[in-house]
């Protein structure tokens, strides 16, 4: 019979140590009710003796999460262990985890103690929390560089004392897979009581080997698997529990163990993590980087249109994304354009593929990734409309004030015609800049990306910015760049403004032709 994981996330604790600022209470909040939704069974909510804020968060999260077990990280010290006990005494259920270092390193040169001083402390904390809980974790820290025979000694006395879940960390992320399973498999044929408590990892990604670990553990016995969202934490931080789920799902042929987690919570977890935690995802991130279902090359969506299982182990869908449309770009066939825009809505006999096929190339290889609202234009756009731009950027001026105000009081050329307006923002002059470009033009759309970048210093200073946004769930892309940076702004809007009118100019046709 299949096995199940126990999923212990940690984002709230070790993944907040690496933060540049602390979460408040509200945020920690708002990501553990997202991780309850998602099915993960243990959260760590933080460390309450480290400060009043951590306090207050693992009381606040243990007096509303309710299918998940709370736990609270805790040193082998009884005030630690007494306050982790009250922060979490609204909890449904709760666990008192407990660590301390093991290694020798750790044991003589952190800690300035001998192993026996170290099993007495362990052992008479483990029979200290036992007066609140009877779900007790305990932690060898540094447990991938401890002496086989320290880890099997301590283990063995902890669980007589009445730990009920062992975790051995690669604190460091020192060790490979096959390595670290042996010390897990070593654990089950030496230590006499371990059929007591369940066996758990947590691993570092120091050498870049967090789920690999985590993954050979569960080879090896490990029935509870520790990490958090986007793989967040110390340094390199900790094994991505979304990569962790998706392994055991698609590989449940070789591991035969299976976990209670929700997989379509997994995409929307991700990426409430990533906002709250101000910490970007890399790309090519796999399970939930923007790139990790997109296909590229030509030979790849040429595949994927005939089987996706060609070049797909696991579906958007299966994750809760929506399906991810082709990167359209230089090195897509003509058979992926001909796809987009079948699934635009636009039948072949409509346009000339041959010709669109020749102007998308021609425009991927100077752009890069092409848009539906480009293809439109090349396919359906009337040569006196391709490269008309209405709108220009006249003047710009900004006035700031000491409280921090701006207005920004801007010209735009519409149609040969001067509109002025302005605009003030509390929060910086580029959104004042943005406010008063909307009051001119009128269309309503939502940012999804602004990003800013310059090159040169001083007189060969040059800023860029570029700008996606949601138009009527159509995406538009603009650029700007000027030696200015607010001007570069407004000129990436101004163009996107263009591609709008253009693109609204089309579809009327398409409309009227179609009538
Ligand atoms: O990395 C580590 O060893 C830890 C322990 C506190 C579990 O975070
Ligand atoms: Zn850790």
């Amino acid at each position: 019979m299949k096995e199940r994981i126990i999923i212990f996330d940690t984002t709230l604790r070790d993944g907040e140590q690496a933060l540049q600022s602390s979460l408040t209470v509200k945020e920690k909040l708002k990501i553990a009710l997202s991780l309850e939704k998602m099915g993960v069974d243990v959260i760590e909510a933080g460390f309450p003796i480290s400060s009043p804020g951590d306090y207050e968060s693992v009381k606040s999260i243990s007096s509303v999460i309710k299918s998940s077990r709370v736990c609270s990280l805790s040193r082998c010290l009884d005030q630690d262990i007494d306050i982790a006990a009250e922060a979490m005494s609204t909890a449904e259920k709760f666990r008192i985890h407990l660590f301390l270092g093991t290694s020798k390193l750790h044991v003589e040169s952190k800690l300035r103690k001998n192993f026996k001083e170290i099993m007495n402390m362990a052992v008479k904390s483990i029979k200290r929390a036992t007066q609140y809980t009877d779900d007790i974790e305990f932690s060898c820290e540094d447990a991938g560089r401890t002496s086989m025979d320290h880890l099997c000694l301590i283990v063995e006395q902890v669980i007589k004392a009445g730990a009920t879940t062992i975790n051995i960390p690669d604190t460091v992320g020192y060790t490979v897979p096959q390595e670290f399973g042996n010390i897990i498999h070593l654990l089950f044929n030496k230590v006499p009581n371990i059929d007591l408590a369940v066996i758990s990892v947590h691993c570092h990604n120091d050498l870049g080997m967090a789920v690999g670990n985590s993954i050979s553990a569960i080879q090896s016995g490990a029935r509870q698997i520790e990490g958090t969202i986007n793989g967040i934490g110390e340094r390199a931080g900790n094994t991505a529990l979304e990569e962790v789920v998706m392994t055991i799902e698609t590989r449940k042929d070789l591991l035969k163990v299976f976990t209670n987690v929700n997989l379509k919570e997994i995409y929307s977890t991700s990426r409430i993590v990533s906002k709250i935690c101000r910490m970007d995802i890399a790309s090519n991130k796999a399970i939930v980087g923007n790139n990790a279902f997109a296909h590229s090359s030509g030979i790849h969506q040429d595949g994927i249109l005939k089987n996706r299982k060609n070049y797909e182990i696991i579906s958007p869908e299966s994750i809760g994304l929506k399906k991810v449309p082709f990167n359209l770009t230089s090195r897509s066939g003509r058979a992926a354009v001909k796809h987009r825009m079948n699934e635009m809505g636009y039948k072949e006999h409509e346009y000339d593929i041959n010709k669109l096929y020749d102007a998308f190339l021609h425009l991927a290889d100077k752009q890069g990734k092409i848009f539906d609202y480009e293809l439109e234009k090349l396919a359906f756009c009337d040569d006196q409309y391709k490269n008309l731009d209405i709108f220009f950027l006249k003047s710009l001026h900004i006035q700031s004030d000491i409280n921090g105000s701006y207005t920004a009081i801007i010209i735009v050329l519409c149609d040969s015609k001067e509109i002025k307006k302005s605009a003030n923002s509390c929060y910086d002059p580029i959104d004042a800049v943005y406010q008063a470009l909307q009051k001119i033009v009128q269309y309503t759309f939502s940012v999804k990306k602004f990003y800013l970048s310059s090159t040169g210093l001083g007189k060969a200073l040059i800023s860029q910015v570029d700008i996606i946004v949601d138009y009527n769930g159509r995406f538009f892309q603009g650029q700007g760049t000027s030696r200015d940076l607010l001007i570069a702004s407004a000129n990436a809007f101004i163009s996107i403004f263009n591609s709008i009118w253009c693109s609204n100019q089309v579809i009327n046709k398409l409309k009227i032709l179609k009538k």
